[in-house]
């Protein structure tokens, strides 16, 4: 079983001057809002995005290639590097400040959300205020190649949520919606983080955009993988279990068992569903078919399917240990239960 920390091994030191950069960035004006926010980055989570920032911006550059080997020893990134894994992981924090308000989630890598904490109205000004400090950074930074970049997926994330929010209310996602949703509100960030890692290392054209289709990838892998643990309540992921079923979400283990079952079952389903936010009897019954019915199973094939394909595209880099990184990765995604 691949961890998190063997994926993080030669780009260590990158990890470490990462975080400082973000702890000498990242004060707030008055008790109350640093008080939330030494809340909300005291548990930082996996790090994904700038872990892929920063493995290929090292696989991108020629210098760490020949360090490559002592790697997880030197720094190989530069501070533009730094600056762009700061960009996608900050918008990634805000976005899940905001979105465990629109989701009513009341825990969040382990401990009770934002929302659940001071209210969901302090939980948005915190999100914005993160949003506002981090544009603010890179305006500041004058490297505007990669906030110009970054602008488009943080507006697609946001129709992500809505979109998915819409289905939601009327208890009708088909699969093209579901994959629309999922490459909104999470592959297009992924797939900037990837492309950002490569631009600021000087990547051409081609590279760059092979990176962003590489993150985009694995973000729908990523996104399946979530919508699956969602619906095991041994998960490891410190967020509840079957919220998105609360949530009145169909995500892509219960569309698969939809898609198999006759018009009379698939009614029935969609009456659970929409019970399931008060009756947990019904929640348990959904959660049950989806399980029984081998919908967990079913989208874990298709989630292998597009880690496939991102491995194919890192295919013609050199072997490297930020190559290898990047194929463990894919690995952990498969196989993830945090
Ligand atoms: C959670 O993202 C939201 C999704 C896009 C699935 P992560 O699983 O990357 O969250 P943290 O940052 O590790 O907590
Ligand atoms: C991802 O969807 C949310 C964002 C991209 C902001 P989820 O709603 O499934 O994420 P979790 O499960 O709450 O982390
Ligand atoms: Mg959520
Ligand atoms: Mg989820």
């Amino acid at each position: 079983m691949i961890s998190i920390n063997d994926i993080r091994k030669p780009i260590l030191k990158d990890l470490e001057a990462f975080d400082a950069f973000i702890a000498e960035n990242f004060s707030a004006e008055g008790e109350l809002l640093q008080e939330m926010l030494t809340y909300a980055l005291s548990s930082r989570g996996k790090g994904i995005r700038p872990i892929l920032t920063l493995l290929i911006a090292s696989m991108h550059n020629p210098n760490a290639i020949r360090e490559g080997e002592i790697s997880g020893e030197t720094q190989h990134c530069t501070k533009r590097t730094y600056l762009a894994a700061m960009l996608v992981e900050m918008i990634h924090t805000a976005s899940l400040i905001h979105d465990d308000v629109l989701d009513s989630a009341d825990e969040r890598r382990g401990k009770p959300s934002v929302n659940a904490k001071w209210q969901s109205n302090m939980a948005i000004i915190l999100g914005d205020y993160i949003l506002a400090r981090t544009m603010a950074l890179g305006m500041a930074s004058a490297q505007y190649d990669l906030i110009s970049h970054i602008g488009s997926a943080m507006a697609t994330l946001c129709e992500g949520e809505v979109l998915q929010s819409q289905h939601a209310d009327k208890y009708d996602t088909t699969r093209d919606d579901y994959f629309e949703i999922i490459y909104r509100k999470t592959a297009s960030l992924l797939g900037v983080s990837a492309a950002l890692g490569a631009m600021s290392a000087g990547a051409n054209r081609g590279d760059v955009e092979r990176m962003q289709k590489f993150g985009e990838a694995i973000g729908i892998a990523f996104q399946i993988q979530d919508d699956i643990l969602d619906y095991k309540r041994d998960n490891n992921t410190g967020k509840p279990a079957n919220n998105d079923l609360r949530e009145h979400k169909i995500t892509l283990p219960m569309i698969e068992v939809m898609e198999r079952a006759s018009e009379q079952e698939r009614q029935e389903m969609k009456e659970l569903l929409r019970r399931a936010d008060e009756d947990e009897e019904a929640l348990n019954k959904l959660h049950n078919i989806v399980v029984d019915g081998g919908g967990l199973e079913a989208a874990s094939e298709v989630l292998k399917s597009y880690l496939t394909r991102a491995m194919h595209l890192i295919h013609k880099y050199d072997d490297t240990p930020f190559r290898r990184s990047l194929i463990n990765l894919c690995t952990f995604i498969a196989e993830r239960d945090m």
